[in-house]
């Protein structure tokens, strides 16, 4: 696994809208680390199977996709072939065929290493469902971020709103309860704190604050390397 580099990963985990992006950005900012936004990868083989025309349940077809991903992350844009689809992926019904695909093992096997090959000097920060738990088991530090679904709600109102989406705050309600659902139910790879993450609640907290609580657990493992 990763136990011969000398790079040192935190692993942010945790349901959807708990912030895990923008305290991970932040994070890796601090830190001057990289950042790995693992959901993109499932986001983008959503968007490239739409665009292929597959139905959901083709899991051999949607598992190629996930292969064959041709993307690349210059300046915080993501490129699916060559086309900028970074605000294309953040729509709902993406979000919502990645949280499906996502249950499929062919996929997340097919996606593995691709996610850790992220994993650089000086460091990087790990942003997803699985991060601790199976991409990198070793990680010196592992937080499980949650918040009341109505904090993430409004957060993900805000943040659709923002980009230009028009929603509405019951079907983001029911959107998330039934992706938590599914995230927490399925066989492979479910949403699960590590048994050494530690959780961080951040229902009250701001982004500061939350990036700081990170930042402080950090430096209590002694910066480990
Ligand atoms: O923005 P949100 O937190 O809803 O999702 P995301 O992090 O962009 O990930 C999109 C979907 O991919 C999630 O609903 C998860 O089901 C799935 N995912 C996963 O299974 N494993 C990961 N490491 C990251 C995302």
């Amino acid at each position: 696994m990763n136990k011969q580099t000398p790079a040192a990963v935190i692993t942010i985990d945790g349901p959807t809208a708990s912030g895990k992006g923008t305290i991970a950005s932040r994070v890796a900012q601090h830190l001057g680390w990289d950042v790995l936004d693992s959901g993109a990868l499932y986001r983008l083989t959503a968007l490239n199977a739409l665009r292929a025309g597959l139905h959901a349940e083709d899991v051999e077809g949607v598992a190629k996709v996930a292969r064959e991903l041709d993307v690349a992350f210059p300046d915080g844009r993501i490129l699916l072939e060559g086309d900028d689809v970074s605000a294309a992926i953040r729509q709902e019904n993406v979000g919502n065929l990645a949280s499906r695909i996502a249950s499929y093992p062919q996929v997340r096997e097919a996606l593995l290493q691709r996610q850790r090959d992220f994993l650089r000097p000086p460091g990087l920060v790990a942003d997803g469902r699985d991060m601790g738990t199976v991409i990198f088991p070793d990680a010196p530090l592992k937080i499980f971020l949650v918040a009341a679904v109505e904090a993430r709600a409004e957060r993900r109102y805000k943040q659709l709103r923002e980009k230009g989406f028009s929603v509405k705050m019951t079907d983001l309600l029911e959107d998330i309860l039934a992706r938590d659902a599914r995230d927490s139910n399925r066989a492979s790879a479910p949403l699960v704190a590590a048994p050494d993450a530690i959780t961080i609640d951040s229902s009250h907290l701001n982004i500061d604050q939350t990036v700081q609580a990170v930042l402080d657990l950090w430096s209590k493992t002694g910066g480990a390397k």
